[in-house]
């Protein structure tokens, strides 16, 4: 019986030497299984004289729990080093420059008219809009451009049936709000306009414009320089200044383009006195409100603004000109 366990021991010392967790559970089958050796030897046990059963039993027993505790601490010590191996392996480099993902950003118009609507809320207007699929209508008529007028020359368009165009102006949007709503009112509008303009560096057949329109009791050209003068410093800076040349649209009377001194005296638009005949025409009575309106090119804005020399730029979609607007 002694010579069993040690025999069991030695060849316990011997394999258990293995770096194989499999083969670590195949040898605590062997040695501790149900039918393994240990087991064995307790069977035997019924063989030996009984005045040495105690002492065998207790040494099968101390057997027993000598190899399952090295078992266990061996396998414990083979999990760890495989733990660890992976750990190494799946290191990860966090100072290594991460990839850098590509983002978009508003176009340079679009950022210019949210700049504009940002100003004319903080004075108190409101912001409208309109079709750009537009009744000719509210694009000639209402605004006191007859089909004979030759005005209607320079802003030939894209016609579509049944009297509808693509709008050459903001404007119309002025008759859609007094028709709306009633006086006071004080709202801007920005959107695209469309002209059949031939492309060149100030031409482009789609174009944004800002249209201004204020209308109530007492309304007078002074409230429109004002009302520009103020923008225009809160646009492009404290010094610069707006000047009033008299021009003529059907719409204004009187009527004016209007010029910031901007490094040289650069044109950004038109305005004037709402014509009586366009208040009548949306249903406000000229006797009791005047109005001020004025259209600026937002193009123009932003070319002025950001030293821009082509119109064209905005719409080639060429990243390296975007792309300094970020
Ligand atoms: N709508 C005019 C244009 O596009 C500009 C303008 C607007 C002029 C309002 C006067 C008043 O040319």
């Amino acid at each position: 019986m002694r010579e069993k366990i040690e025999e069991i021991k030695k060849e316990f010392s011997e394999r258990i030497k293995t770096n194989s967790i499999d083969e670590l559970k195949n040898i605590e089958k062997y040695f501790l299984g149900r039918k393994g050796k240990v087991a064995l030897l307790f069977k035997e046990l019924k063989n030996v004289p009984k005045e040495n059963r105690k002492s065998f039993g207790e040494s099968i027993n101390a057997l027993k729990e000598f190899l399952e505790k090295e078992i266990k601490k061996r396998i414990a010590e083979k999990e760890n080093e495989q733990k660890l191996k992976k750990l190494v392996k799946e290191k990860v480099d966090i100072t290594v420059p991460g990839l850098k993902l590509r983002t978009g950003a508003l176009h340079i118009l679009t950022q210019t008219m949210l700049e504009v609507e940002k100003i004319f809320l903080s004075m108190g207007f409101d912001v409208m809009t309109g079709p750009e699929v537009e009744e000719e209508y509210y694009n000639f008529e209402a605004l006191n451009i007859p089909e004979y007028h030759p005005a209607r020359d320079m802003q030939d368009t894209f016609y579509l049936l049944n009297k509808y165009l693509l709008r050459t102006q903001t404007s119309p949007i002025q008759v859609r709000t007094m028709e709306k709503y009633k006086p006071p009112i004080r709202i801007i509008a920005v959107g695209r306009c469309y002209r059949k303009d031939p492309p060149d560096a100030h031409h482009f057949p789609i174009f944004h414009q800002v249209e201004g329109l204020v209308v109530d009791k007492n309304v007078t050209f002074k409230n429109l320089k004002g009302t520009l003068s103020e923008f225009v410093k809160k646009m492009f800076g404290e010094n610069v200044e707006v000047r009033f040349n008299p021009s003529y649209f059907p719409f204004v009377e009187p009527g004016a383009e209007t010029s910031i001194n901007f490094g040289g005296w650069l044109e950004m638009g038109g305005s004037g006195m709402v014509h009586p005949n366009v208040l009548k025409n949306a249903g406000i009575d000229p006797e009791e409100y005047q109005g001020f309106a004025f259209g600026w090119g937002i193009e123009r804005i932003a070319m002025v603004k950001y030293n821009i020399p082509d119109i064209r730029f905005f719409y080639k979609n060429d990243l390296r000109f975007l792309d300094q607007f970020r």
